[in-house]
């Protein structure tokens, strides 16, 4: 029921374009563009009703990116806030963008959580992403004792408010809802935990960006798979999907893809 009110209210708007995008994380190597070059193949048998990303090792963006045709966009999965200078093994917006990146993800958990970043930090790489001319994605989740506390809606709002950038265009910013203890361990929040969490992600980004924040991708990540799929697309202001582990074949992913476009 819900699945169909929503498929019809995005008929009928018609606003918001899905975005299926994957996050390669440390995986991926020379080998694996093969992967790659298969997801362009397949994309050319869907209709090109949705969006769709691969965010490989940043070693992998200019190769990606030679070999992705108009179907395919290339990403990178975190940035330095500064342009250039002296910051050994970091890589600027603009080094991204120059090599082929049209989003970089940002404020992803593991980062959070390995490399000590905050949401302040994370608000300057995502100016950093909009200066350079790419498109942030920027993650936010609670962790599961924060969910069994019942902290979920106030910490989303929390981090988000913190990380987003002053300024937005719709086009220009994608957050990504990603509950911790869903990344990587086939746990999934019910339909309507996440349809709550993708309210709440709206009504703030409405605040903040006025209606530019009605159109803004709200995309789900956690243990999304070719399974779920289509059930987590259809939730009200589900707009996509980030996908770890069932983005590094090119079967699983595109057929992720095809629920998007069905
Ligand atoms: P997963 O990862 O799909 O393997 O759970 C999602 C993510 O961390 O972006």
């Amino acid at each position: 029921m819900l699945g169909e009110r929503t498929n019809l209210f995005k008929m009928v708007t018609g606003m918001v374009r899905t975005l299926i995008a994957g996050n390669w994380k440390m995986n991926g190597l020379k080998s694996s563009l093969e992967e790659a070059k298969k997801t362009t193949q397949m994309l050319q048998d869907f209709p090109d009703k949705a969006d769709c990303l691969i965010c490989p090792p940043s070693t992998l963006v200019v190769p990606m990116k030679e070999m992705a045709g108009d179907r395919l966009h290339v990403g990178a999965q975190s940035c330095h806030p500064e342009a250039s200078g002296a910051f050994t093994g970091d890589l600027s917006a603009e080094i991204l963008a120059d090599a082929g990146a049209s989003y970089v993800i940002v404020g992803h958990s593991e980062r959070r959580s390995e490399h000590g970043e905050r949401s302040a930090y994370v608000q300057e790489q995502a100016h950093a992403c909009l200066r350079a001319g790419i498109t942030p994605i920027i993650c936010v989740g609670e962790s599961y004792a924060q969910r069994q506390r019942g902290e979920t809606k106030d910490t989303v709002v929390r981090i988000l408010r913190k990380s987003v950038p002053t300024l937005a265009e719709s086009e220009t910013l994608v957050v990504a809802y990603e509950p911790l203890w869903a990344i990587g361990t086939g746990l999934v929040p019910s339909n309507e935990e996440i349809a709550t969490v993708h309210g709440v992600i709206r009504e703030l980004l409405i605040e903040l960006y006025q209606d530019r924040g009605r159109e803004i991708r709200i995309l789900y990540g956690g243990s999304m798979k070719p399974g779920n799929a289509a059930e987590i697309l259809a939730i009200e202001n589900v707009n996509g999907g980030l996908i770890g582990g069932a983005s590094l074949k090119a079967d699983d992913f595109m057929a992720i893809y095809a629920t998007a476009v069905a």
